[in-house]
């Protein structure tokens, strides 16, 4: 018999408006399933405040697993435009060696992708942008793998490419995703966070298709599902997603049909206004 693989994919813990019971059963199941690793998908914090990082860093480093961490557009700096151009990764000091960590498992990996910025040539700065070099690093890190090996891509933002450059909700998405897609079936799939909603799709491009798994939320910002986190086993022939959630709603349910082009969740109370280098939020509608 296969020995299955299992995962559990977080995103968007946010912490500074985390939701605590969702934590405490989330850490709870790692504790009893032992998953072989988890993925957090970025937007640990909400304002990259330093209390926001050592909540973080205390409730991620208690988890006896192995753990690779994205960084969202929620962890840089936000208001220190000084600290966001110079040393935007200064928080997460204690869990650096985490940060964009490759995690080789037994016939799978775990390759990072970034996809958020410090700074980009466009008014909206929460949305991802992949560079050339990000992607260069990723793509290596999949060749370079030892033959049979299969891998899941981590990133933030979902390589979403859709209106112009200037509107898409990753720049460089599509041309990230075939270039994933070149690789064949080496690439399972793409995770990501930052929509606060889970999905399962499968985007096409020119060199065929890639499946893009995202993860929703574990914070109160929730968009329209209740906080949940994404549980993958792979078998070696295929890879299953359940959305575990604790009000027991089905993973067909809790699943959005498509990525929307504007992921930001609706405000909150909490939420401190006019950001640096962010346009003012207008709430989406409601899904
Ligand atoms: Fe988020
Ligand atoms: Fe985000």
């Amino acid at each position: 018999m296969v020995e299955k693989t299992l995962l559990f994919h977080l995103s968007d813990i946010h912490f500074g408006l985390e939701h605590n019971r969702a934590l405490d059963w989330v850490a709870a199941e790692i504790a009893s399933r032992n998953p072989a690793a988890v993925a957090i998908t970025g937007d640990l914090t909400m304002r990259a405040r330093r209390k926001e990082f050592a909540a973080a860093k205390e409730w991620i480093l208690s988890l006896d697993v192995p753990v690779t961490v994205e960084v969202g557009n929620h962890d840089m700096p936000y208001f220190n435009p000084f600290a966001r151009f110079f040393t935007p990764y200064a928080r997460f000091k204690g869990m650096a060696q985490l940060v964009e960590k490759e995690l080789q498992l037994p016939g799978i990996a775990i390759v990072p992708l970034k996809t958020a910025v410090r700074a980009q040539p466009r008014f909206n700065w929460s949305k991802g942008w992949v560079t050339g070099p990000a992607l260069q690093k990723c793509l290596d890190a999949i060749d370079g793998l030892p033959e049979g090996t299969r891998s899941l891509v981590v990133c933030h933002h979902p390589l979403r490419e859709v209106g112009t450059q200037g509107t898409a909700l990753t720049k460089n998405g599509g041309k990230a995703l075939e270039r994933l897609a070149r690789r064949g079936d080496k690439v399972l799939a793409v995770l990501s966070g930052h929509v606060h909603d889970a999905f399962d799709i499968t985007e096409p491009t020119e060199s065929g298709p890639v499946r893009m798994i995202g993860a929703g939320t574990l914070s109160q910002r929730l968009r329209s599902s209740p906080p949940s986190f994404n549980e993958l086993t792979w078998d070696g022939e295929e890879l299953c997603v359940t959305v575990r959630n604790l009000q027991n709603v089905s993973t067909k349910d809790m699943m959005i049909e498509d990525v929307p082009e504007d992921a930001r969740p609706p405000r909150h109370p909490g939420d401190p206004v006019a950001p640096v280098g962010n346009v003012p939020r207008t709430d989406p509608p409601v899904r």
